[in-house]
């Protein structure tokens, strides 16, 4: 009989990727994937460090499947991902919670099924854990999720060491990937049908810096676009300190770069930006959404702020504010300040009182959302290309999509337009959707 597992995914895509690699290798090994947690043979948790409750939602499930081990001590519990590569927390975990058998990190997943056949014969319990590595994991087998919709690795990693952020430590140096070998992955994916590819890597605008050539991402961006078959080119995160003129003419020149950027702000202030270490300023970010939107047609911006970084002021934050206003951004994740292991940051002393955190992360929900909105009530009326992803989790004859420019659309259509590109005529707005009708 076929051993099984289940896998469990926190965090960011470049972790829910990593998941549709340990799956395909499993899958090879002979595994099959199960949905019931408390049987499997295998139970995976794939972690995220970025802040404390992603951190917390580990322990929650530790101590859940504690009982799992106890009725059934031959399921193999599984830790791995962003958690385990810190050394303090990795130690911590495993006094904490003795029953976990195998510990593997960001650097190692590949070499899962030796691992899973030394933890049969050994019987012991095995950590395996690359603190920081200079390979590329090239050539895995992936479980994808979708069929038409896929993440492609462009790079790895991260040099930028924002002061709050765990990222650097938990993925090492940036490694970009060798420019075919990307290629190759997306015309295989165009070839078997994909629609949409999304390009991940911490900062992509920094694509190739560390190779030796004149390559850059807007060049991929470029070659990429050429792909046939292919529909609509995402990626995902850029840096505002990275972006530039050659950024604006690949996305204005290529039918296929989607008229989205995800361009992380964190804050409205110089000051802060500068104790963050993000290396741009308020005006560089305003300056470059400007110049993005003249150039580039209907141009949508998402972003991500922290509220509460240490030290920030009650001006500091009404200039994030005013930057939200100013901006007028289509979405936002926003996130209160999480002091996190070996960052800079976490070792300020002029670390803001939660009350307060809260309350400016209010202010910030009541700022943004009536702009969301009204971004949206803006498309009423108007037709958009959607790229069908799912049938709607709260009403069954609904189907749900995303317009080019990232809008998330639900509109009344059959199962079978799954994958497909079509037409909907918006007729309603609200905060986070719009609704519509296919055309
Ligand atoms: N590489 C990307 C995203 C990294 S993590 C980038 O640079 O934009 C995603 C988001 O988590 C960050 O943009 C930031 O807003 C948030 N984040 C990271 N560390 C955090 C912390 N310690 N507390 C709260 N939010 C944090
Ligand atoms: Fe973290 Fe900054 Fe790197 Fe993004 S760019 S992963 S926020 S250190
Ligand atoms: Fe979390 Fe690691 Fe991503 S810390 S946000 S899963 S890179």
């Amino acid at each position: 009989m076929s051993k099984t597992y289940y896998i469990e995914t926190f965090g960011c895509q470049m972790n829910e990727y990593d998941s549709e690699k340990i799956c395909g290798l499993l899958n090879t090994e002979g595994y099959v994937e199960i949905s019931q947690r408390d049987q499997a043979d295998l139970i995976i948790f794939n972690t995220c460090l970025i802040r404390e409750n992603a951190e917390n939602k580990l322990y929650g499930k530790l101590g859940e499947v504690k009982k799992v081990k106890r009725l059934n001590p031959n399921t193999i519990i599984a830790v791995c991902g962003c958690i385990p590569q810190n050394q303090e927390i990795r130690e911590k975990i495993l006094t904490k919670y003795p029953f976990i058998d195998l510990v593997f990190g960001t650097n190692t997943y590949d070499q899962l099924p030796e691992l899973l056949y030394d933890i049969t014969q050994s019987q012991k319990k095995i950590i395996a854990i690359e603190e920081n590595s200079d390979d590329l994991i090239e050539a895995i087998p992936k479980v994808r999720k979708f069929h038409h919709k896929g993440f492609v690795n462009i790079m790895y990693g991260c040099n930028n060491f924002c002061a709050y952020c765990v990222v650097p430590y938990t993925r090492g140096r940036e490694r970009s990937r060798n420019r075919q070998d990307i290629i190759d992955e997306v015309t295989e994916l165009a070839n078997s049908g994909y629609k949409e590819i999304t390009l991940l890597g911490q900062n992509v605008n920094s694509y190739g810096n560390d190779l030796q050539g004149s390559y850059f991402f807007p060049d991929l961006l470029r070659e990429l676009n050429e792909i046939s078959g292919l529909e609509r080119i995402r990626y995902m995160t850029s840096h505002p300190k990275d972006v530039n003129d050659d950024f604006i003419a690949a996305i204005k020149d290529c039918n296929k770069v989607c008229n989205h950027i995800h361009l992380p702000v964190q804050s409205g202030s110089s000051k802060v930006l500068k104790e963050m270490n993000r290396k741009y300023t308020k005006e560089d970010y305003l300056a470059f959404v400007e110049k993005a939107k003249r150039e580039i047609p209907n141009l949508s911006f998402s972003t991500d702020f922290i509220v509460g970084f240490p030290g920030e002021t009650e001006e500091d934050f009404e200039e994030t504010l005013a930057l939200v206003r100013q901006v007028r951004f289509d979405a936002a994740f926003t996130f209160i300040y999480s002091v996190r292991p070996g960052t800079s940051a976490g070792k300020r002393e002029d670390q803001i009182p939660d009350t307060i955190k809260h309350e400016r992360f209010d202010r910030l929900l009541k700022t943004l959302y009536p702009i969301f909105e009204s971004n949206n009530k803006a498309c009423i009326g108007h037709d958009y290309t959607v790229l069908v992803d799912d049938v709607s989790k709260n009403k069954p004859d609904y189907l749900t999509g995303r317009t080019e420019c990232h809008r998330l659309v639900h509109f009344k259509g059959d199962a079978s337009l799954i994958g497909q590109v079509v037409k909907v005529h918006i007729t309603k707005a609200r905060t986070w959707y719009m609704e519509g009708n296919l055309i």
